[in-house]
């Protein structure tokens, strides 16, 4: 049975067919199923919010939720139905070579894959904004930040447009699944072109993003037609490849890194439990051993302007390509990805006295929700997206830009040990979680390369 016919099954078959049921149809429905213990999702469903957080945590404890490999090892015993039929190395193969794994298919289908009856395609015209809305509805209930459901993701407006919407966004690219009977969004998938440097091949390709299915249709096979749906559309203009992120072991990492936090609010951290936050000691403690500087040091510290743009460029074109896997932006990419827009990234550079930039850093923020508690509702999160410090020196730089987020009210800094992170992640306090995120290529093979020889950070 392929994907799509298992997705189909499951779905007209099932206790999750449709999204809303008439208590009648769902007893008629009941009628002929035999005795025996009801699906735990429906019961879980019936349950006020505070309940089912509480049975989320217990089943997060007991490590029964989704059953994805975590790690390497978890990964090599795991069968991947869908993944052993894609263009990607197989796990435990050893590349020295690089290059595409399938060439050019010259016959690309026209016809878009077959979604199970109920369901249909829709483009996401995201200029909409109650469409946008929707899509924000959407990730805000369903892309789970943590397992055991005590924070969610609360992605503004401005957020999803300035990730998904880059210079040459495609509408084909931002790919939605509706239920046909009362248009209800529950699944998307999304695209946005970008040129990356893979060791010494400049490569036009995908980032993907934003892969979210409805709670209720887990584990029902959508993400694969999803997959490839996406690649059809994205293979039709011309592209192969893709490179994306998970915090699941897919076939096959081409690079493993780590999460690291650092407290800037840690009474805060503390009052909500943040998740995987590993700095053992009373809030006395935590609150002197986290202070940091009232006011920045570095002359000539400064927010990025729009005439900024050309010497970001000039400044990421010399010191990026180090790396074997980066970005390569063009002065319209610049603009978009670093210009500081409230509340969704902020972009600081040092000037020197002669006019000319010599180091910048910048960051994105993460609203989250924090749910069912008694004081606290929200959480933010500034996570860093890029850094090059030449001339200051990165643990300088980092520094006066963690004082800068504690004093625009971020909670926490999350960097990645990728680009030169290691040369200030200890040193500035930051702590290890047990998050790891993992880099992905599709169709394209290359050797491993270690989180310091990254030099790409994808936002969500
Ligand atoms: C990620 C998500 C879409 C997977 O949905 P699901 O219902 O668990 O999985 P499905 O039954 O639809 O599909 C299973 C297949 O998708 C693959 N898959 C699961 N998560 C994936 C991911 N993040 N990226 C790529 N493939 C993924 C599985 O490996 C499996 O393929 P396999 O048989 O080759 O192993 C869903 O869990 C979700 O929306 N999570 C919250 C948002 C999120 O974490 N998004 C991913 C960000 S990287």
């Amino acid at each position: 049975m392929t994907d799509s016919e298992y997705l189909e099954k499951t779905l007209t078959d099932g206790a999750s067919g449709g999204l809303k049921k008439s208590k009648k149809k769902q007893k008629r429905e009941n009628a002929w199923r035999p005795e025996g213990p009801r699906d735990p999702f429906a019961m879980l469903d019936s349950l006020p919010e505070k309940e089912q957080q509480e049975i989320q945590k217990a089943l997060h404890l007991f490590s029964l939720g989704n059953s994805l490999p975590k790690t390497l090892q978890q990964a090599k015993k795991h069968t991947y139905r869908f993944w052993d039929t894609q263009p990607v190395p197989k796990m435990g193969d050893h590349i020295t070579t690089h290059g595409p794994i399938d060439e050019v298919d010259a016959n690309i289908r026209n016809e878009p894959y077959l979604l199970p009856q109920g369901f249909s395609w829709d483009t996401l015209d995201l200029s909409n904004p109650s469409v946008l809305r929707e899509l924000g509805h959407l990730l805000n209930e369903n892309y789970t930040e943590e397992d055991d459901n005590t924070i969610r993701f609360d992605f503004s407006p401005e957020y999803l447009l300035w990730a998904l919407q880059p210079p040459d966004w495609r509408l084909q690219w931002h790919l939605g699944v509706r239920v046909d009977t009362n248009k209800k969004l529950v699944g998307f998938i999304a695209a946005v072109p970008a040129e990356v440097r893979i060791y010494e091949m400049k490569k036009r390709l995908v980032q993907i993003k934003f892969l979210c299915v409805h709670k209720k249709l887990r584990l029902k096979r959508m993400t694969p037609v999803l997959i490839r749906e996406l690649t059809r559309r994205v293979n039709q203009q011309g592209l192969y490849q893709a490179v994306y992120t998970a915090g699941i072991v897919l076939p096959t990492p081409i690079s493993s890194c780590s999460q690291w936090h650092r407290p800037l609010n840690p009474r805060k951290l503390m009052e909500v439990n943040y998740p995987g936050l590993k700095q053992n000691m009373n809030l006395q403690r935590a609150l002197k051993f986290n202070r940091l500087p009232e006011v920045t040091k570095i002359n000539g510290l400064r927010p990025m302007n729009k005439e900024d743009a050309s010497g970001i460029q000039s400044l990421l074109e010399k010191n990026l390509c180090k790396f074997h896997l980066s970005p390569h932006l063009s002065l319209q990419e610049v603009k978009h990805w670093f210009l500081p827009k409230e509340n969704v990234n902020d972009t600081y550079v040092v000037e020197a006295d002669d006019g000319t930039l010599t180091d910048m850093v910048s960051f994105y923020t993460i609203s989250s929700r924090v749910l069912n508690h008694p004081v606290h509702t929200d959480l933010r999160a500034a996570c860093l997206l890029c850094v090059v410090g030449n001339t200051t020196g990165v643990a300088e730089l980092m520094q006066d830009t963690l004082v800068l987020a504690k004093s625009k009210g971020f909670d926490i800094f999350c960097a990645l040990d990728v680009m030169d992170s290691i040369g200030f992640l200890d040193n500035l306090k930051f702590t290890i979680s047990d998050k790891s995120v993992h880099y992905y290529l599709y169709n394209w093979k290359c050797p491993l390369i270690s989180p310091d020889k990254v030099g790409l950070v994808l936002p969500n």
